[in-house]
């Protein structure tokens, strides 16, 4: 038997997302980069023992892309289901993630599938296939990215039922680190309170919030070796900044964390 993938709540979305599935209903994830919102579809395909079929959406993405197409194969043309009928057909949770990038024109497929109908039509074999009971669609995007302000049309986002998610309170965040890394407790809390002082001054317009992920990654690199100081600089500091430009204000936090930091107790 595989594992559940660990998941540290913020709110209430476990229960959200149960109830959502079990009322047949689509669910929307929204949030920073980096916040779970993947680790939390994860986790809820495994309790709910449901297979997981994950689609990253993207400009080029067509309708023939999510639902199949006919393909010559050893001189016979036959029907290949895309990711989305595969998932209605076999009752998995579809995972359409940065669902901000896909076009209309691709998205207007999900319509009969996303109310009461919950049904897919595939217009080329002229099968209509009613979802089962296992079959839910989990789509995701980031508010803030650059794409989010192309919009989804409003007769697309009030068909799901809709879960904002943010980075965990420091508590939460540092159980994280520890859980993801095995780095030390010392280690986690260094690296949360460098997290919440960064993003404290995003609203400022100084720089963008680093995520739970590059805490992560730092807590990682520093688990197999790396300074501390170093591995912050790699996995939280340099994705922040654009051209390698550290400006005063994101200098003078960074010295504020880690001065109380020696070399010694920068290992994990
Ligand atoms: N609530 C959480 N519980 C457990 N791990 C978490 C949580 N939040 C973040 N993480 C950690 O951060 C990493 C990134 O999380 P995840 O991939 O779920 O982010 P995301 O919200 O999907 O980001 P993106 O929008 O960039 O895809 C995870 O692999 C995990 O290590
Ligand atoms: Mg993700």
């Amino acid at each position: 038997m595989t594992s559940i993938p660990y998941y540290c709540a913020s709110g209430e979305e476990q229960s959200v997302f149960q109830v959502a599935f079990e009322s047949k209903l689509p669910l929307m994830l929204t949030g920073p980069t980096g916040c779970g919102k993947t680790r939390l579809i994860e986790h809820m395909a495994s309790v709910l023992d449901r297979p997981l079929i994950t689609v990253t959406c993207h400009d080029d993405l067509t309708s023939a892309d999510l639902m199949g197409r006919f393909l010559v194969k050893s001189g016979d043309v036959q029907w290949v289901d895309g990711p989305l009928s595969r998932a209605v057909r076999e009752g998995a949770i579809c995972y359409l993630d940065e669902i901000v990038e896909a076009r209309r024109d691709t998205l207007a497929v999900l319509h009969s599938l996303t109310d009461h109908r919950r049904m897919l039509y595939l217009d080329r074999t002229g099968e209509s296939l009613v979802a089962p009971n296992g079959f839910m669609l989990v789509c995701s995007y980031n508010p803030s990215s650059r794409s989010a302000l192309k919009e989804l049309k409003p007769s697309f986002r009030q068909r799901f039922a809709t879960v904002d998610l943010d980075y965990l309170a420091p508590e939460e965040e540092r159980a994280v680190v520890v859980s993801e890394t095995g780095a030390s407790p010392a280690v986690a809390k260094t690296l949360v309170e460098l997290a919440t002082a960064l993003r404290s001054t995003t609203d400022a317009g100084v720089h963008e919030a680093p995520s739970t992920r590059t805490l992560v990654t730092a807590a990682k690199l520093a688990s197999a070796g790396l300074a501390l100081p170093q591995a912050i600089d790699a996995a939280v500091v340099a994705p922040l900044v654009r051209g390698g430009a550290v400006d005063d204000g994101l200098r003078e936090i960074l010295h504020a964390v880690l001065a109380p930091i020696s070399p010694e107790g920068a290992a994990c």
